[in-house]
């Protein structure tokens, strides 16, 4: 099947094409809003949406020219419809649900944080049983999958996301935004000495990201120099991030983990995750294009989705949270 699929959840305006048949993508084409944002330092709703509306159908034609197909070559229709800034989502549902009513063909709406926890496995098959860890701006989960549909939260953030704390510190550091890629090139180059920072005390599996926030206000109005505290923040989440995975894949018994979502794509992360590989662990994670939000990921799950229970009808809504 000729799968399309749409994400305009957030602040990144995505349509990819996906061919079923042969498990890959032919096209995956984003169109960033970030600059529009900056002057916030956060993502502002409407904008967003008037964003997306003037965008999609620009990103719609580039996305069939890339795939080299034409708007009658699409057989299936995807869209994030849920969780997400509503008037944001609303934009890419009601344009999917448009394209799918004139071909009549079918439409799925999508969850987008099932489409992050499989985005690792785009072009290949998920194993049977493995821990998601998703971490993103509006999301930090782990999640224990045992297929499609069948997901155990075991852990989430009590406050703040990882990707959220992170674009935060950027704020107060005056760095710009997003916060993740800036932090994460401080860090990179940053060879001095790293100051203490506390790692929040949380019971079991659950996160916290607020106190950690607070101890680098502190160290702002101390004085120290942004590159010290940058780095600081960023070696003390990822640790606290990456322990709390290890406690839970020896409770839970799982070899194979699955990480996605814009914080995904962190140095540190992805450094500390392959040590983990060679303690014996399968560590998944995606393609970069693959990492922040993004049309293919949505059809990939999309398509799975809709091979389990048929289509959805045209009448579904978009829904700013919902649980998976
Ligand atoms: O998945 P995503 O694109 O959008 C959401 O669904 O939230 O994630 C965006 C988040 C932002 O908070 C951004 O600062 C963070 O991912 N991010 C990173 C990096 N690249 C993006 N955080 C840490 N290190 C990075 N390299
Ligand atoms: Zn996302």
């Amino acid at each position: 099947m000729i799968v399309l699929g749409i994400d305009t959840s957030c602040d990144d305006t995505s349509i990819a094409v996906y061919d079923s048949s042969k498990n890959t993508v032919l096209s995956n084409i984003v169109s960033s809003q970030h600059q529009f944002h900056l002057p916030f330092g956060g993502v502002v709703p409407e904008i967003a949406a008037r964003k997306h509306a003037e965008n999609i159908d620009i990103v719609f034609e580039e996305a069939l020219k890339v795939a080299g197909i034409k708007v009658k070559d699409i057989e299936l229709i995807t869209v994030t419809r849920a969780p997400g800034l509503l008037p944001a989502l609303l934009v890419g549902l009601t344009f999917g649900k448009g394209i799918a009513y004139c071909l009549n063909i079918p439409f799925k709406g999508v969850h987008h944080i099932e489409a992050h926890v499989f985005s690792p496995f785009i072009g290949s098959t998920p194993p049977e049983v493995f821990l998601a860890l998703v971490v993103s701006g509006g999301h930090t989960l782990l999640i224990l999958v045992e297929g499609l549909g069948k997901y155990r939260v075991i852990g989430k953030t009590l406050d703040d996301a990882v990707g959220e704390a992170y674009d935060k510190v950027a704020k107060m550091l005056g760095l710009g935004y997003p916060g993740g890629p800036i932090i994460d090139r401080i860090f990179k180059s940053y060879s001095g000495e790293y100051l203490e920072l506390p790692k929040p005390k949380v019971p079991g599996f659950n996160y916290s990201f607020s106190g950690l926030k607070t101890a680098v206000r502190r160290l702002v109005e101390k004085g120290y120099p942004a590159e010290q505290i940058a780095a600081s923040f960023q070696k003390t989440a990822i640790e606290y991030l990456v322990g709390k995975l290890k406690k839970a894949l020896k409770e839970f018994n799982v070899k194979d983990i699955a990480v996605s979502g814009g914080v995904s794509a962190n140095s540190l992360l992805r450094e500390k995750l392959l040590e983990l590989q060679e303690e014996g662990y399968r560590v998944h994670l995606p393609k970069m294009e693959y990492t922040s939000d993004n049309g293919a990921m949505v059809a990939y799950v999309g398509f799975k989705r809709f091979l389990l229970e048929g289509e959805d009808p045209l009448t579904l809504n978009a829904v700013a949270r919902l649980g998976l």
